[in-house]
């Protein structure tokens, strides 16, 4: 039996109280994720059970029961105090996916502070823009990060401590830095959370727009209540489960799935910390038994290509449930599962800024490839039209997603710009930006984004931060930045770029400027094609119309150029 039961019962009386229940929490109490993922675990009798089992490069293990991370947890954030790092304070993660990224996360919690990951490829410039924006007091990085962040450190007055996980001594420290050693240092046994409370600050994630620099999207401690009870009937975590997600906490999912969920259900997870390899990923869902595993279109169509043989090599029957998230999962990736794991992946929508999933597939529920199905429980979700927000009830009819506000793990704002955050909302629904259509089952069909930002591989690129990368190069007049068809990522970075005059448009100059930028940028937001032209096409007005680029790459009717002018405002 799945945990959620009958889908349409759970939908009925829907309260967010049964969470609330569950997890012993009242209004007004004093919660803390930090504390629900290790204390209360290890209350419940699991001190002993393995929270954590991860393997690094080269094939070392390590494995953590949950007391292990408990006093981790409290070390790291013993460690944070006496520092001098006060409650409400950005902590920046900056590490690869090791056994601290996971414990200092929830150490941060636990004192009180703002944990503020970042995604351990991003190169100086993307990691200052996000530092600069959230004036993080404090990075815990690895020694193979740190050269980065001295780069930038002497621009950034507001960083107090640069914490070293694994400095070796071989050289000195510099000015702001400072060693901690997890294991070698005194496991801190008796540790007093910070008493945090439901709209307490929890975690700060950035996320890119289509204008603009990167938004950070704050959540609070009561993101827990939407956190733990999706973990419970979407990914159906049972007690006995070995879990994995495959995502970086870097990114949403890694946290509110690769940290939260789970452990708050008191769930064993593992955690791979290499590049992907569709043997190696087989490899360790064999080796670990893993039972419910949560991965991304990307990775799903990598596998694809990589044969059904390769599956057949190994045994995957200790898989029991399959789920994806992060971009549009196309039917054929579905039928691939069904056919070489016996299972479907079901997806699940949703983003950084609802914190936790919208709308899923169920264990249990009719699937129908291709469809992000139903809203999760609670959650009322419609598709308004473009114009009025008025709710479209038409089946089959295109329209923007909406959600009523409300849900405990929605976004309480971007950190510094309440502007843009109050603009996402119209109507009295919360619009995040994605067109779908709803049949006549209530089924949602994604049908594409209502902006410029480029989805590729599951990560969110902004064309605006890869223009203005690009227009810094001396030789670049103008540029544009669209995404083009591709197998495996869905979509990929596209650049079109107008030389200055006295440049000619040789391969040597395009790598000159790749080069460039690269130093700029995140190596996802990377384009995979530049193109040079001698002019763009522009509005009247002058702004790029990059739809009319966009509709080029994928082969689509232009349309109706009036549509295109309309943009002129
Ligand atoms: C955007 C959010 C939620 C964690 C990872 C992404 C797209 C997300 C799906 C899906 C089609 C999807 C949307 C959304 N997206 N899930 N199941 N089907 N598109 O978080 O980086 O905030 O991106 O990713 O466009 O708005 P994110």
């Amino acid at each position: 039996m799945f945990n959620i039961g009958s889908y349409e019962e759970r939908v009925k009386d829907f309260s967010w109280s049964i969470a609330e229940k569950e997890l012993d929490y009242k209004d007004g109490d004093v919660i803390n994720i930090g504390w629900y993922c290790t204390d209360r675990i290890c209350q419940q009798g699991k001190a002993d059970k393995l929270a954590l089992i991860w393997e690094g490069k080269g094939g070392k293990e390590k494995r953590y029961t949950f007391n292990d991370a408990r006093l981790a947890a409290n070390t790291f954030g013993q460690f944070l105090r006496d520092q001098g790092v006060k409650p409400g304070e950005r902590v920046c993660l900056f590490m690869d996916k090791i056994p601290e990224l996971y414990f200092s996360f929830l150490g941060v919690l636990k004192m009180g502070a703002i944990a503020q990951p970042l995604f351990s490829a991003f190169g100086d410039e993307s990691l200052k823009v996000r530092l600069d924006n959230s004036e993080a007091t404090t990075i815990i990085t690895q020694k193979k990060h740190v050269s980065k962040v001295r780069r930038i450190l002497a621009d950034m007055s507001y960083m107090k401590h640069v914490i070293m996980v694994d400095y070796d001594g071989r050289s000195p420290l510099r000015e702001r830095e400072v060693a901690f050693d997890l294991e070698s240092a005194t496991p801190v046994e008796d540790f007093t959370c910070e008493p945090t409370f439901a709209e307490t600050p929890s975690v700060l994630h950035y996320t890119s727009g289509t204008t603009g620099q990167p938004k950070g999207v704050k959540h609070v401690h009561y993101s827990l209540i939407s956190q733990y009870l999706t973990s419970k009937w979407v990914l159906d975590l049972q007690d006995d489960d070995i879990y994995w997600c495959t995502a970086d906490p870097g990114w949403v999912t890694g946290t509110s799935y690769g940290i939260i969920g789970p452990w708050s259900l008191g769930v064993t997870q593992c955690v791979l910390d290499r590049g992907f390899s569709a043997e190696e990923w087989y490899r360790f869902i064999e080796k670990h038994r893993v039972s419910m595993w949560y991965s991304a279109p990307t990775a799903i169509r990598s596998l694809m290509k990589a044969g059904d043989e390769l599956v057949t090599k190994h045994d995957m029957k200790c898989l029991r449930m399959l789920a994806s998230v992060g971009e549009p999962l196309n039917s054929e990736a579905v039928i691939w599962s069904e056919k070489v794991f016996g299972l479907p992946f079901l997806d699940t929508y949703w983003q950084t800024e609802t914190g936790s999933m919208m709308i899923c597939n169920y264990p249990g529920m009719k699937v129908k490839p291709g469809s992000m199905a139903k809203p999760f429980p609670g959650i009322t979700a419609a598709v308004v039209d473009s114009d009025t927000y008025e709710e479209i009830t038409e089946p089959g009819q295109i329209g923007l997603i909406g959600f009523r506000p409300g849900w405990p793990a929605m976004m309480r704002t971007y950190w510094g710009n309440e502007e843009t955050y109050k603009s996402k909302f119209k109507n009295g629904w919360y619009i995040p930006g994605d067109r779908a259509t709803i049949d006549k089952e209530g089924y949602f069909w994604f049908v594409g984004r209502d902006d410029d930002v480029i989805n590729t591989g599951g990560h969110l690129v902004s064309p605006f931060e890869v223009e203005s990368a690009l227009l810094e190069h001396e030789a670049v007049a103008e540029s544009a930045v669209v995404s083009k068809p591709d197998v495996v990522n869905m979509e990929v970075v596209k650049a079109f770029v107008v030389l200055k005059a006295g440049f000619d448009p040789t391969d040597e100059l395009e790598l000159k400027i790749m080069n460039f930028i690269r130093k700029k940028l995140s190596p996802l937001a990377m384009p995979q094609e530049t193109e040079y032209v001698k002019n763009l096409p522009k509005t009247r007005s002058g702004k790029i119309m990059r739809r009319l680029l966009h509709a080029q790459e994928w082969g689509e009717e232009i349309g109706d150029t009036s549509t295109l002018e309309n943009e002129d405002d």
